[in-house]
């Protein structure tokens, strides 16, 4: 077990978070989904009371090196008016700048460091970057569950050289998601979508053990509809996991469930029409699944006590082709059932509907729904019984 945030002494100390604020913006910069900021504020406020020094750590996108335009300056501003407290932005993640800015923060105070993918070192997971950030702080705090499925230096190296524990987000992920699936009713459904098996191979693999059916969408459905030899026209097939496919079909037992129809177009932005999924011509693509099959989920969805959720039904940012993903979340969100929804796309498609828990997670509740250890919270449980034998830096 790891500790948390209310396990340490924080009293008037420097204390290092790394939150997740990979959050998406407009073509101005301005934030257009802050749910990510918003998760970290408890433990920032937190922080704050307890007189800390907060310096905050983030990466943002996927650069190669430098990008003016993966820049955290309008996140900075964003997080200042959630805050009513100015936050100090600076503009490198290590290096005399830093550290002066640093020095000059009072108590309460918050900064913020510049993307942390600026360096390669980040996703190398390398020590002597890791160090460096550690040299700014006393204590470190982990409240990105969203990105403890990597090894990043400021996720696991860091962990290394600084007492460490979750925040509050990362707590209530981990204790929310774990209670959820560590003794699920039953039935328990989960829903699969998203465009790719290849993502979900390993998640499939390991709720066929849990779950009493597996009920699949999204683009993913054509890679099984051609291992089983069925025209898919021009839908999205991975022609590399046909075999996979293949495999887990035979595994499940008849827990995977297909769907039967699906809404076609010849491109995403002409209207759907409704076909039975043997009946796909070559010149369409499947874009959603189709009433029938919608009506099928919804009456597996509605017996069921554990609704598990990763991945669209269909391409849902077109509003012709939202109609299953939309159909699915209404029926969950008015059942008794617990629900878990997983980040990312699912978290966005299903907005403004009530579920049991909505991760701020993407690939990082997939990992965790697969049944496997996050390195973020393997280096967390390692720091408090390597705490007595490492040598931390004084301050
Ligand atoms: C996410 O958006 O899922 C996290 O921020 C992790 O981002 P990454 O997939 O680029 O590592």
């Amino acid at each position: 077990m790891f500790r948390t945030i209310k396990d340490l002494h924080l009293k008037h100390k420097k204390v290092l978070v790394r939150v997740d604020f990979n959050v998406p913006q407009k073509a101005n910069g301005a934030i257009a989904d802050d749910t990510r900021i918003k998760a970290a504020l408890p433990t920032i406020n937190y922080l704050r009371k307890q007189k800390c020094i907060v310096i905050l750590m983030t990466h943002l996108g996927r650069p190669n090196g430098v990008d003016e335009t993966l820049r955290l300056d309008s996140i900075a501003k964003h997080l200042s008016k959630l805050l009513n407290h100015h936050v100090t932005k600076c503009d490198d993640v290590i290096g005399s700048e830093v550290e002066e800015k640093v020095h000059s923060l009072k108590e309460g105070d918050v900064c913020l460091l510049e993307n942390l993918r600026f360096y390669p070192e980040e996703e190398q997971n390398d020590d002597k970057f890791a160090h460096a950030l550690a040299d700014l702080a006393q204590i470190y705090i982990n409240d990105a569950f969203s990105v403890s499925h990597r090894s990043h230096a400021s996720v696991d190296a860091i962990t290394h050289y600084l007492p460490s524990a979750a925040g509050f987000q990362l707590q209530k992920e981990i204790e929310t998601i774990d209670k959820l699936l560590h003794n699920p009713k039953h039935p328990f459904i989960a829903i699969m979508g998203g465009v790719k098996v290849s993502d979900k191979i390993e998640v499939i693999r390991h709720l066929l053990k849990k779950v009493d059916a597996i009920l699949i969408g999204g683009a993913m459905m054509y890679t099984f509809f051609k291992a089983l030899g069925l025209e898919t026209g021009t839908s999205k097939v991975e022609v590399d996991k046909l075999v996979i496919a293949r495999q887990l079909l035979k595994q499940a037992h008849g827990k995977l469930i297909l769907p039967l129809d699906c809404v076609i177009a010849k491109t995403p932005d002409d209207k759907g029409t409704v076909t039975h999924v043997t009946h796909l011509a070559k010149d369409v693509m499947g874009l959603d699944i189709g009433p029938d099959t919608v009506a099928i989920y919804q009456e597996i969805l509605k017996n069921a006590k554990t609704v598990l959720w990763n991945g669209p039904m269909g391409m849902f940012e077109k509003k012709q082709f939202a109609k299953g993903t939309m159909a699915l979340a209404e029926t969950i969100s008015k059942s008794k059932a617990v629900s878990i929804i997983g980040g990312g796309d699912t978290a966005d498609a299903v907005k403004g509907f009530k579920f049991t828990h909505v991760s701020t997670g993407g690939g990082a509740s997939l990992d965790f729904f697969a049944g496997k250890t996050l390195p973020g919270i393997k280096a967390l449980e390692e720091n408090v019984h390597c705490v007595k034998h490492r040598r931390f830096p004084s301050h």
